[in-house]
């Protein structure tokens, strides 16, 4: 896969204009990012382990492939990954699912880990981390150190959006991970945030502030 992959389909560009809204309420805008990441999932999952199983059809027995969502781990960085997980989830719901939690600290926007739980054997998957801000890059870039640190050897990072300089950290600190993404917005703002972006994904997922 290339290291960057932008998503340009009608679908997810029309859902992502509406839930960049601000007006778009919290129901909907859950809402739409369920949709949103099983349309960003097809992209994503194009080399999913796959095994041969025996079926019979109506007319024949056969060979045919199917998932192997066992070697599959879906790792959604908290809180905000959450809200790519579950519609992922709903697609291949045999796939083991791991959570890292980091917040940013306000002042220097560096990653604090408060937490850290995975599936054994991550050396033998194919492990798709999910946040949907892909933001300064650093706490994307710090939940992959953990992951390969934990044996991850084939990673995925899937985003809703992606500010340049976030792409760019990655690129450097995680060259071997392929990133997929709805867009790439034009910058990051003094506070950090993706312009134009959003907002605060969490916080329009979940209706805090
Ligand atoms: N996290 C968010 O939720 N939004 C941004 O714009 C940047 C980081």
């Amino acid at each position: 896969m290339d290291h960057l992959t932008v998503v340009r389909h009608p679908l997810v560009q029309h859902k992502l204009t509406l839930m960049r809204r601000k007006d778009t309420p919290t129901a909907v805008f859950r809402q739409l990012l369920r949709e949103i990441s099983q349309l960003l999932a097809y992209e994503v999952t194009r080399e999913l382990p796959m095994r041969e199983v025996e079926i019979e059809t109506p007319v024949a027995p056969m060979r045919s492939p199917e998932l192997d969502g066992r070697k599959l781990a879906l790792v959604s960085i908290l809180r905000a990954g959450n809200g790519l997980l579950d519609g992922i989830l709903e697609l291949v719901p045999s796939a083991r699912v791991g959570f890292v939690g980091l917040y940013r600290d306000e002042d220097t926007l560096e990653p604090v880990q408060y937490y850290f739980k995975v599936p054994d054997h991550l050396d033998d998957r194919l492990v798709i981390a999910v946040d949907p801000m892909l933001a300064t890059g650093n706490s994307s870039a710090a939940a992959v150190d953990l992951l390969k640190r934990q044996g991850a050897t084939d990673i995925r990072f899937l985003c809703l959006l992606a500010a340049p300089e976030g792409v760019d950290r990655m690129r450097q600190a995680h060259p071997d991970v392929p990133i997929v993404t709805a867009a790439v917005d034009e910058r990051l703002n003094e506070k950090g945030y993706i312009v134009p972006g959003l907002g605060d994904a969490g916080d329009r997922m979940f209706g805090t502030k």
